[in-house]
């Protein structure tokens, strides 16, 4: 009797094996470049705790959009850093619409027409605060009030001409009010990529001194965003959010949340986008700078591992690099 007749190692025995049996790998299609932008004179910016990623002015995120249009990033996702002096209680500059980001929009979408613009909507990096939304005496952030407001910055982002809204906000209705003003003013094609399943995360920490906003921050943001041990709400989440008329969903952080990531995009008909936030790029950079992993493949296989999980699309700060070696 041969022993044994089945061995899996076969399909891995040489590099053509493995290639021909493999079921998933990212491509360049896939990604979404998540920038920080910022308002200040200097082209670009180092961000202390993000080593490789850069707050990139006006002209540079316009020169950046070229970029991704030569190396065939679909998407950028823009995040503003803007000067401190601007924030105040209510966030009032992401309603300017002659703001940065506004601005960005048009300079990228002049400088590269065929690469989408997402843009975030939520108030963070304007408020002295450091909340998403607007906040009572107690420091609560106030549900309805602020989907008023967020309404306005979606608003005034579509003008400024935006392919893709993503309210992180996490505030209960806000895309279905985002997708009814949308309606009203006649911008049908407008997409919301909501951020549906979004975590009270740790590892979003790299990300608010990026946008400057961790000094700030007053407490947490427990009141809004998800509970890390919880999984059927984020399947409510979702389906809230898609009856609401958002077109695609995201589910973030990523890594930690691959379970999640798997469940919504295998029960629901749209799109989920995997957000591999700015602490998972931050732990993958800090092990790589000191030797102990292999940044790229670490790269390459946990953007792998959100395609095998199920994710359409993938929002990384590794974009540009992983373009680049994908070819
Ligand atoms: C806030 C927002 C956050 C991120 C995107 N939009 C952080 C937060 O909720 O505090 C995180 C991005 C990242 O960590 O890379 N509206």
């Amino acid at each position: 009797m041969p022993f044994p007749l089945s061995r899996p190692r076969r399909n891995r025995q040489t590099d053509w094996v493995r290639r021909m049996v493999r079921e998933t790998m990212p491509t360049t299609d896939d990604l979404v470049w998540a920038m920080i932008v910022h308002d200040g004179d200097d082209a670009r910016e180092p961000v202390s705790s993000m080593p490789g990623v850069e707050r990139l002015n006006v002209r540079e995120a316009a020169k950046a959009a070229k970029r991704a249009q030569k190396l065939g990033i679909p998407a950028i996702a823009i995040f503003p850093h803007i000067n401190p002096a601007k924030k105040d209680e209510q966030g009032s500059e992401a309603l300017n619409p002659s703001g940065l980001i506004p601005q960005c929009i048009k300079a990228m979408k002049d400088a590269a027409p065929d690469v989408g613009v997402i843009c975030d909507v939520a108030l963070d990096p304007f408020t002295t605060h450091g909340h998403d939304g607007l906040i009572d005496e107690a420091g609560y952030v106030l549900n309805d009030a602020t989907t008023k407001v967020l309404v306005r910055q979606a608003l005034m982002q579509a003008e400024a001409g935006a392919d893709v809204l993503a309210p992180s906000d996490m505030m209960d209705g806000r895309v279905g009010a985002i997708r009814d003003t949308l309606e009203v003013a006649d911008m049908h094609n407008v997409l919301i990529c909501s951020y549906a399943a979004k975590y009270a995360s740790a590892f979003y920490g790299p990300y608010r001194d990026a946008i400057g906003s961790s000094g700030a921050l007053k407490g947490d943001k427990k009141t809004y965003q998800m509970d890390p041990g919880n999984g059927f709400e984020a399947l409510r989440e979702v389906r809230l959010d898609i009856e609401e008329g958002a077109d695609m969903v995201m589910v973030k952080p990523g890594l930690a949340y691959l379970d999640i990531v798997h469940r919504v995009s295998s029960e629901f008909n749209v799109p989920t986008l995997a957000f591999q936030v700015s602490g998972e790029y931050a732990m993958i950079r800090a092990a790589g700078m000191n030797g102990w992993i292999d940044e790229d493949r670490a790269i390459l296989e946990t953007l792998m591992c959100f395609k095998r999980a199920g994710a359409a699309g993938l929002v990384t700060y590794f974009a540009e690099r992983m373009a680049m070696a994908l070819g």
